[in-house]
């Protein structure tokens, strides 16, 4: 029987318990993502809080795309020594820390018209409206190599692996999806080629880190709309990435801001959970393949998360927002206290100070 307080492997990763701190933009860098002290201390908190492994808010792969203002950068090597540091100090608690990578494209509303968005074809964003520049072959592979040449600054940064950020109608889920691409060359149409990018991106990244360095893909479990992508394609996917070699999976989706009114209805066959809102997905997929699967979304009770780690094969828990509300929420269960976490999911915790919870965490 597995334990929550159990050591177990992400690949080659060794994490002292099944809790992760989901990516979360904390929007707190310098204006060029670099490290500020009220990150540091974030971090520094976080790992002090018991968590077994956190995975920061997404860092930009190049320097002209950034989606969102105070995220972290990792585009060129300017970065390495400060995120020495940061990694440095999150081991220091027998934490490990792994680096989100992305490449955000048309979801943002953030100094939109003054750079290039990239996107596979130039369908908008349903949320932001944003249009992009379909992707020639050459802009594909500068930013495949630009995905791997960051994992290896990571790798460099003393990271225990990245995360490479293939959901939430980011750049690589676009690509996975045929209503946002509509391309006619090898990277779009049937699913094998609108996979190609993201199993381009982790290929070339694996050839520069080698094996013994974890490679996580976060993936949307459905896109919940009527021509995106759907829940039986990202099985194919997840079958597709265990074969070549990802270290883990998290199950996500995009339903922020509408899940009120999404939970309990039943998409591609599965029901959305009010607690633990992808679970369904991600046990089936946990069925499906041998590399553990982590679930995300809506989980702030530990009896849910027990409950769920005994009935499925689901490995890992990733939190976010009560994380929070209050950083040190697994060291609080973990001594026996059990009442779930405060976080009330409001997702006030956007704010243009920063992201942090407005009800009980006030930085
Ligand atoms: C303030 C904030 C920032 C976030 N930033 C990221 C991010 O950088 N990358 C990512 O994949 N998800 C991001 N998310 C989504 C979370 O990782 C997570 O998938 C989502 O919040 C659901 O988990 P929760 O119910 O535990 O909050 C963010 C969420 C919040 C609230």
């Amino acid at each position: 029987m597995k334990a929550l307080f159990e050591q177990s492997n992400i690949g080659k990763m060794q994490v002292k318990n099944r809790f992760i701190r989901s990516a979360t933009w904390e929007n707190m860098t310098t204006e060029d993502g670099h490290m500020t002290d009220k990150l540091y201390d974030i971090y520094e908190e976080l790992a002090q809080g018991g968590v077994g492994l956190i995975i920061t808010g997404y860092a930009n792969i190049v320097i002209e795309e950034q989606p969102n203002p105070g995220m972290m950068g990792i585009y060129d090597d300017s970065f390495i020594d400060e995120y020495q540091k940061l990694t440095e100090l999150v081991h220091t608690y027998d934490s490990k820390i792994v680096m989100q990578l992305a490449y955000g494209g048309t979801k943002t509303t953030h100094n939109v018209g003054e750079r290039i968005i990239y996107a596979p074809s130039e369908v908008a964003e349903k949320g932001t409206n944003t249009l992009g520049k379909s992707m020639t072959k050459a802009e594909i592979d500068y930013i495949i190599h630009a995905f791997a040449l960051s994992a290896k600054r990571a790798q460099q940064a003393g990271f225990d692996g990245v995360e490479i950020h293939g959901a939430h109608t980011y750049l690589i889920n676009q690509f996975l999806s045929p209503y946002y691409n509509r391309r006619t060359d090898q990277y779009g149409g049937s699913l094998e080629n609108r996979m190609r990018f993201l199993v381009e991106v982790f290929l070339q990244m694996r050839k520069l880190v080698g094996d013994d360095f974890s490679i996580m893909v976060k993936l949307t479990a459905s896109e919940f709309f009527e021509g995106g992508l759907t829940f039986a394609e990202t099985r194919v996917i997840c079958k597709t990435l265990e074969n070549i070699g990802v270290d883990a999976i998290e199950i996500s989706g995009n339903i922020h801001g509408k899940a009120s009114t999404m939970i309990g209805q039943y998409f591609d066959g599965y029901q959305l959970q009010e607690e633990g809102y992808f679970v369904e997905y991600g046990k089936a997929i946990s069925d499906d393949v041998d590399i553990p699967i982590i679930t995300v979304g809506g989980l702030a009770n530990i009896e849910t998360i027990e409950t769920i780690l005994g009935t499925t094969n689901i490995a890992y828990f990733a939190i976010a927002r009560p994380l929070l509300s209050e950083p040190h929420l697994i060291k609080r269960w973990q001594a026996g206290d059990r009442r779930p976490g405060i976080c009330e999911h409001c997702s006030k915790c956007r704010t243009r100070r920063g992201n942090f919870c407005v009800v009980h965490n006030k930085r």
